[in-house]
């Protein structure tokens, strides 16, 4: 019987193992996140190549790894591709706030034409490189894990033939999940990505809710529309940009219920907030030293993530004198010039380790931008936050765990110094957030498997049965009538106002026999 048993395992480990696995990645943290999947597939016996042009800014592909870089060439430079970055992100966090609407149009058109240039440059180079993709094809990869935040993963995998899974923490005001792969969102109660709006919705709330929606749904279809023509021609048949996406087998989503509200899901949206995050390691003995001189106050990190590294002169000078006024030791990730007021309880470091800080008994507080990244780690070793936001997703961000009372939210803009200082002592004095920060660490802890163990599982099972169709809706393959059912609503209302037509006419018919008789009668009498 142990034989067999035995011998049953090592067949079904065999059946996993030594598998090919291609990845078509994205920059910034999204790299970071997708990196602890790669290693643990790689672990697993799995060979793991990523697709990646020459020009990438944030993935090293000359560092040694056991990671395979397939890279291929683009017409610009690594340069340019960091400009147009910078240029997103000054956008966002700079420009947003005093341009007129007008302006914000032009500026908002430009980058999406700049950034589907670019995009489509990258495409060109591996949709139309007949080299590369022949020697992709007989690698004979049995699945493609892509973020969809940049387009092209999904058709590269149609061109290859092969099954592929998304993984992504959103999409413009939850579109692409919306549309694209049919998951339900009522309005009512479901805020969409972006509106930085809670479960709990008032009257005008929803209609925001609501507004956001249709916006965000706009925006989104406006930049799809570019690449329905791309893809069609790519696969030499009519097809749009939103169809394609529809065809993934498995939609990874970077967060958990810890940081989501409830809501209706799909069988193939699988949720797995914090698969990055471990337990902390001992620090380094300098820092570890500077931790314990902090005495019974604690230790306050501050990092506004592996984007933004520097800031204005004025912004530092306020940030560090706030800093200097509170009796915590801080520890500052700052590449930039170093404060003129940087105060002798705040050190800067160009990198920390902020999982192993975060994990220190000493830390009381998290000053960040907001990231989903810093902020699972935060919910992973139970410290409340102080979300400064920026740009994209972090307000939204910070609008869910302020939502479940682990956090302070502060405007980057209109930040002042007592700001600041009032905003950590609140967080420090007043313990609800870090016992609400615990509570939503012992969610996060508290599940049948790491969300890890669970990504992995999911990339495993679809290369194992090549593929997950049975997880997928037949929502797909209906017209928008049909999916709210508004024929057989139009049916049943023709019927209905058949039957009230029958009804009275045969009413009228009766009424007019009886007023017939009734008049012969009288005549009669
Ligand atoms: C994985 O890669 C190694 C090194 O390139 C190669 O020897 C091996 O055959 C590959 N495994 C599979 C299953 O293709
Ligand atoms: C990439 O890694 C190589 C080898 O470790 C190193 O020499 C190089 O400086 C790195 N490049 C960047 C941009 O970090
Ligand atoms: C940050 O540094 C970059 C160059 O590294 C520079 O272009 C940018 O202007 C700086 N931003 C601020 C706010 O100082
Ligand atoms: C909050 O804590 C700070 C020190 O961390 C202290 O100076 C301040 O008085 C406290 N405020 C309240 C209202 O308890």
């Amino acid at each position: 019987m142990q034989t067999v048993c035995l011998f049953v395992m090592l067949l079904s480990f065999q059946w996993v193992t030594g598998e090919n696995v291609l990845i078509w990645p994205s920059e910034g943290s999204h790299w970071i996140n997708l990196k602890p999947v790669i290693e643990e597939l790689i672990e697993r016996g799995h060979n793991v190549t990523v697709a990646v042009h020459a020009s990438t800014v944030y993935i090293n592909y000359s560092e040694p790894s056991s990671i395979m870089f397939e890279v291929f060439d683009v017409p610009f430079t690594r340069d340019r591709y960091k400009e147009f970055f910078n240029d997103i992100l000054h956008f966002w966090i700079y420009e947003k706030v005093i341009l007129s609407y007008g302006d914000l149009y032009r500026r908002f058109t430009e980058m999406i034409r700049t950034g589907t240039e670019l995009n489509r440059q990258i495409c060109d180079g591996i949709i139309k490189n007949h080299k590369l993709l022949q020697r992709l094809k007989e690698t004979k990869f049995k699945v493609l894990l892509t973020d969809p935040i940049n387009p092209c993963g999904d058709l590269l995998a149609m061109k290859l033939g092969i099954p592929f899974i998304f993984t992504l923490r959103f999409s413009l005001g939850s579109s692409m999940e919306r549309f694209c792969g049919q998951l339900p969102a009522p309005p009512s109660y479901v805020p969409v990505v972006m509106s930085e709006l809670s479960d709990k919705m008032t009257f005008t709330e929803r209609l925001q809710n609501i507004f956001y929606m249709q916006l965000y749904t706009l925006m989104n279809e406006w930049f799809w529309h570019n690449w329905d023509a791309y893809y069609s021609e790519a696969l030499g048949k009519p097809t749009t940009f939103c169809e394609t996406m529809g065809k993934a087998e498995i939609w990874l989503i970077r967060t958990y219920w810890d940081f989501e509200f409830p809501r209706p899901l799909l069988p193939n949206f699988v949720f797995v907030g914090g698969l990055h995050c471990h337990p902390a390691k001992p620090l380094a003995q300098e820092l570890e030293e500077f931790v314990q001189s902090s005495g019974e106050h604690g230790v306050v990190i501050f990092s506004l993530g592996s984007l933004v590294k520097n800031l204005t002169a004025e912004k530092a000078n306020m940030i560090a004198e706030a800093l200097g006024e509170i009796p915590q030791k801080v520890l500052w990730s700052y590449a930039g010039e170093k404060p003129k007021m940087l105060a002798s309880n705040t050190k800067l470091y160009k990198w920390l380790p902020q999982n192993d800080l975060l994990g220190h008994p000493k830390t009381r507080v998290f000053i960040t931008h907001g990231g989903t990244n810093g902020i699972y780690e935060a919910i992973y070793h139970g410290v409340p936050m102080i979300g400064i936001p920026l740009f994209a997703d972090q307000p939204d961000n910070m609008a869910h765990m302020k939502a479940k009372g682990a956090a302070v939210v502060l405007s980057f803009i209109s930040l002042t110094k007592q700001d600041l200082i009032n905003a950590v002592n609140t967080v420090i004095n007043d313990t609800s957030y870090k016992e609400n920060a615990l509570k939503l660490s012992r969610i996060q802890h508290d599940q049948p498997m790491t969300p890890l163990e669970r990504a992995v599982f999911w990339i495993e099972f679809v290369m194992r049965h090549g593929g997950a169709q049975h997880l997928r809706p037949e929502a797909h393959s209906l017209s928008w009538y049909q999916y709210h059912c508004l024929d057989v609503i139009a049916f049943l209302f023709i019927c209905l106002a058949a039957i009230v037509f029958a009804f009275t006419k045969c009413c009228m018919f009766c009424c007019r026999k009886c007023r017939g008789t009734r008049e012969k009668k009288n005549k009669v009498e």
